[in-house]
């Protein structure tokens, strides 16, 4: 039997009503409608305020949502998520990302198990890993401590620990042995030919992280890397000790230069990662929302394990947040519900992430992913087909880069996009020199400046400038545009920790609201299967006849080029 979708509620029908009003109002009115727009738009939490009033809303729009909400179960459904319950339900299990920064002293059973004390246990087992590596104390086939450690991963076993290793840049940690991380991704081999042409084999160890352990992209990449290994170590060894002694024992090297960590041991034994060198994560932890077990030892590797601990427990104030606030003063509610403003009722159906600080430079990519895979998707849990928009287009630029770049659309193209600015209030607090840190700190009061006055002439338009004199067409400045500001007390760990949790939530309350699952990823699956059909083709040069004309085009080039 199919359930009627959210769009035929009494909710949706009196928001579109209401919208039909509201589209006429520019955000220049609102604000000057009503005073204290920022007082009663805004909230914080976990460090974190969350700026909503540059969003095109009044008190009875919120009202709408809110009820919304109400009617979609959003209470209910945050319950049923953090309890275990089996959200992800086209693949029948739990989304417990929540569970993984859950402090030792608490529990959580699900199905008769307590899962804290198995994700404990993994912190403890990265902690010694991290602790080894840091202490020299980790050696190479040849007997020499590890110094560059590549991570090998794709999508949510990359992404997440590369931007926040990248965004946690300032809480490096400095052990007696120094060690380098690295991320490689590409299919092509790119990042890693790179790598093999600079490091040296004898230091290298490769993390190969992949929850599912059959992404071709990271296991292409590690058997490159494991035959680089393989035949430079012997060269190595020809070299030191001369002819006669030069083999190498293939489980030595992958005992001494391979981690890996994933969802399933099975594969990482098959594989021939040790045993004591695997890291296990769970299916109850979806890729893209990994990064807070083991698929973050890069990012414990860079700035320690206490600083690890301190984003789980941001994130973890977060989710106690998340739970426990009202839904009118709950900060993903609220962010949720701007975008499902924005998206079904407004017509915004671009989303533009744009922080103001260059250590979030990977967040746009990161949340490209985690908004996108999770919510683009047109078929409810109960396999209706909707009527109605789900996830915006989303992409984004570090902000005073992407001022030189794309803003000129923002100002002046024919889309409307809703933008999310993003900026510590304090920085570089902890630079040493006096004169370098009054520079920077100029620095970063001009790149506030430049947040605040993008997110004002967004909204305002020609209205921002006191001098609104008569201009021609294409100098003008619309306005209009929604935005959210989410201002971080400063960029730590826990802060850090609490904004990624942010966004999770709200993913997850759009995705409770459209009805659809943004636990799962369908959607990428028959590419995968496509390109596998597509690689026989191309080495076998056989069945070209089944291929569209187009395809047959492309691949005989490639022959063609090939026979060059
Ligand atoms: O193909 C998409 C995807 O499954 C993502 O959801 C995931 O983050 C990525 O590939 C990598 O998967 P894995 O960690 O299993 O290698």
């Amino acid at each position: 039997m199919s359930h009627s979708t959210i769009d035929q509620g009494a909710a949706w029908q009196a928001l579109k009503q209401h919208a039909g009003e509201m589209r006429r109002i520019h955000l220049k009115t609102l604000f000057a409608d009503s005073s204290e727009r920022f007082r009663r738009y805004s909230r914080k939490a976990a460090g974190l305020t969350l700026d909503l009033s540059k969003q095109r809303w009044n008190e009875e729009t919120l009202e709408l949502l809110l009820a919304l909400a109400r009617e979609a179960q959003v209470p209910e459904a945050i319950e049923a998520m953090l309890q275990g319950e089996l959200v992800n339900r086209s693949e029948d299990r739990p989304a417990l990302h929540t569970a993984l920064r859950l402090p030792a002293d608490t529990s959580l059973r699900v199905d008769g198990e307590d899962l804290v004390p198995g994700v404990h246990a993994t912190l403890d087992h990265m902690a010694s890993m991290v602790d080894k590596l840091h202490a020299g104390q980790w050696r190479g086939a040849t007997g020499k401590a590890i110094e560059d450690v590549v991570n090998l991963g794709v999508g949510g076993s990359d992404l997440g620990p590369l931007m926040v290793t990248r965004a946690l840049v300032d809480f490096r940690v400095h052990p007696a042995h120094p060690i380098e991380v690295h991320f490689a991704s590409t299919m092509d081999g790119s990042q890693l030919a790179d790598y093999l042409s600079r490091f040296n084999p004898e230091t290298t160890l490769f993390v190969l992280s992949s929850k599912s352990f059959t992404t071709v992209d990271t296991l292409s990449n590690a058997r490159t890397a494991q035959e680089w290994l393989m035949s430079r170590l012997v060269s190595s060894r020809q070299a030191n000790c001369g002819e006669e002694d030069s083999r190498i024992d293939e489980s030595l090297v992958l005992r001494q230069h391979f981690i890996g960590v994933s969802a399933n041991c099975e594969k990482m034994c098959d594989w021939g990662i040790a045993k004591a060198n695997q890291l296990e994560f769970w299916e109850w932890v979806g890729g893209r929302y990994s990064l807070w077990g083991a698929i973050g030892l890069p990012i414990a590797l860079v700035v320690g394990m206490d600083n690890f601990r301190e984003l789980l427990a941001g994130a973890h104030v977060m989710d106690r947040h998340f739970h426990s606030a009202a839904l009118e003063d709950n900060l993903p509610v609220l962010l949720a519900l701007a975008g499902i403003w924005n998206v079904n009722f407004l017509d915004i159906r671009a989303h533009s992430i744009l922080p103001y600080d260059g250590r979030l430079e990977y967040f746009a990519s990161y949340l490209e992913q985690l908004e996108m895979e999770s919510n683009g998707k047109s078929a409810t849990h109960d396999g209706q087909v909707v009527d109605y928009s789900t996830c915006p287009v989303l992409w984004g630029e570090l902000g005073p880069n992407a001022q030189h770049a794309f803003y000129q659309l923002l100002h002046q193209g024919t889309q409307s996009v809703e933008c999310d600015f993003i900026a510590p209030l304090r920085r570089y607090d902890h630079v040493e020199d006096p004169d370098t840190r009054r520079h920077l700190k100029a620095q970063h009061r001009m790149t506030l400046a430049n947040c605040f006055a993008q997110s004002r002439l967004l909204m305002l338009g020609d209205d921002a400038i006191a001098d609104a004199a008569p201009r021609p067409a294409y100098k003008r400045y619309r306005g209009n545009q929604p935005s959210t500001t989410v201002l971080l007390d400063r960029l730590t760990p826990s802060t850090l920790g609490a904004l990624i949790a942010l966004y999770e939530h709200k993913v997850f309350v759009q995705a409770t609201i459209w009805g659809i699952n943004p636990f799962d990823q369908w959607g990428v699956e028959l590419g995968k299967q496509i390109a596998g059909e597509t690689e026989k083709i191309l080495s076998t040069r056989e069945g070209l006849e089944r291929m569209d004309e187009s395809s047959q085009g492309l691949i005989e080039a490639l022959w063609l080029a090939e026979g060059e």
